[in-house]
């Protein structure tokens, strides 16, 4: 995905200016003598097994000077350059994702000119470090993919600075800290895919904040309260609850994924008004109606709309047709009655390129353009009450037995 490019494109970038500067610092002052002590703390915490001699942390060679270093060594720390004889600080640890082992010490707290700490795509284990809150100066953290283990620090919350925290893909457990809203300058914040739990507090104080990733953990309880910014919000896969409505009114939305989740009710215009949206995922919830409001002209983004898995009553939403770019259409698995309508037939030979309505209760004749063999299209019907005859194509798999259509008008 574009995250992880990103972040090996600044690894990369990082890794570079680490080397012109020690190119170009052969008179530079000596590294702040805490900062050499919890560098060689940090290295003493990985086991050395698995510090293979292409890596970065293999190169962090201490009878030399961190920050005065030349050549390729101390790879992954970047240094400030005092212009007087002030000694140089440490202001990014970016470690190589090679795999280290070993647990993130308490001493990196001593690194008080910290603005970014990268130890992604590791096996550090253990807790995060309560002495994390002292580096106020972090803007970046991104520790995606390890097996850290317990909660939140406390301290994390006091890093005024801090724009971006990712802590996905670990074993960490626990609430969100409701002084999470204190990280006034967040605009990305990931908890994805570990064992957080409970209720989610009201989020609106981390008001610049625009990705919010909490996907695959076990939040429950209702949605939570937003910030108006946010462009992309990933809840998938928790124990999320009642209705969609705290969503309402998050006017710059283009990525909402609230997939399997306990969310019951309607989607309606809380959801549709948002026109900004372009994927919509609301599959495997509790929704028992979607009533898509119409539009003209321009009309909303939307062109993925996944909702399979849901107990959808009612006939298929006519408004849809009005969406100009909508191309992805997944209502599989709902309770859908009534026939096929029309209008539905021209969108399969205009900008319809997926339309799945599998398992449903839909009944009577296909509309004439469901019949013409149009391989620009995947079209489910299957598990219907449809009137489907087997040189159609899109008929092949098989409809539900009589039994299943009783009161479907399906002759
Ligand atoms: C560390 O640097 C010293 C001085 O340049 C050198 O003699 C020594 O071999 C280096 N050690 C390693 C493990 O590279
Ligand atoms: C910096 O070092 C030079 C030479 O070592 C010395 O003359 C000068 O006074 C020092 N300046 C400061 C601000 O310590
Ligand atoms: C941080 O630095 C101070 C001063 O050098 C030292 O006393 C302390 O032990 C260091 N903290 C850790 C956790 O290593
Ligand atoms: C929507 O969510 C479901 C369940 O999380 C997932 O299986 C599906 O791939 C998602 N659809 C799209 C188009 O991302
Ligand atoms: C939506 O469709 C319009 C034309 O119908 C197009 O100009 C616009 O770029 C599309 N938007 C997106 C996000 O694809
Ligand atoms: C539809 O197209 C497929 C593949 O091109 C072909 O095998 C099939 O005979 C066609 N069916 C009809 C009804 O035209």
């Amino acid at each position: 995905m574009s995250k992880t490019m990103h972040t090996k494109l600044l690894s990369l970038l990082y890794s570079t200016i680490t080397i012109i500067l020690c190119l170009i610092s052969q008179s530079q002052s000596k590294t702040h003598e805490d900062d050499t002590n919890a560098l060689i703390e940090i290295k003493r915490a990985i086991d050395p097994n698995s510090v293979s001699q292409s890596s970065f942390l293999y190169s962090w060679n201490f009878t030399l000077d961190p920050c005065e270093c030349t050549g390729s060594v101390f790879l992954g720390i970047l240094c400030t350059l005092p212009l007087d004889n002030t000694s140089s600080r440490v202001t990014a640890l970016d470690l190589d994702t090679i795999g280290y082992e070993g647990f993130l010490t308490p001493a990196i707290g001593n690194l008080t000119e910290l603005t970014v700490l990268n130890l992604n795509n590791n096996k550090f284990r253990g807790p995060l470090p309560e002495s994390l809150g002292n580096l106020r100066k972090l803007i970046r953290i991104t520790m995606s993919s390890n097996f850290f283990t317990g909660t939140i620090p406390q301290g994390i919350t006091q890093l005024k600075n801090l724009e971006h925290l990712d802590l996905s893909r670990n074993r960490l457990s626990g609430k969100i800290p409701e002084e999470i809203t204190g990280l006034r300058s967040l605009t990305y914040l990931s908890l994805s895919r570990n064992g957080f739990a409970g209720r989610t507090p009201d989020l609106t104080g981390i008001w610049q904040l625009g990705t919010l990733d909490l996907s695959f953990n076990q939040f429950y309880g209702n949605l939570p309260i937003l910030p108006i910014r946010l462009r992309r919000l990933y809840l998938s896969h928790n124990i999320f609850s009642g209705r969609l409505t705290p969503l309402k009114g998050l006017m710059h939305l283009k990525w909402l994924d609230i997939s399997d989740n306990r969310l019951s009710g309607g989607i309606t215009k809380d959801i549709f008004y948002l026109h900004g949206v372009v994927h919509l995922n609301v599959s495997y919830n509790r929704f028992t109606m979607i009533d898509p409001v119409k539009y003209s002209g321009d009309g909303p983004m939307l062109q993925v709309l996944e909702a399979q898995g849901n107990q959808l009553k009612g006939h298929l939403p006519l408004n849809l047709v009005t969406y100009r770019n909508l191309t992805s259409i997944n209502f599989a698995n709902n309770q859908f009655h009534g026939p096929i309508p029309e209008e539905y037939g021209p969108m399969l030979q205009g900008q319809w390129r997926r339309l799945l309505l599998d398992l449903n209760f839909l009944s009577g004749k296909l509309p004439l353009e469901f019949r013409h063999n149009n391989t620009k299209v995947t079209v489910g019907i299957s598990n219907n009450c449809l009137v489907c005859p087997t040189s159609v194509a899109i008929c092949r798999g098989a409809q539900r037995p009589v039994t299943e259509c009783m009161g479907e008008q399906n002759l």
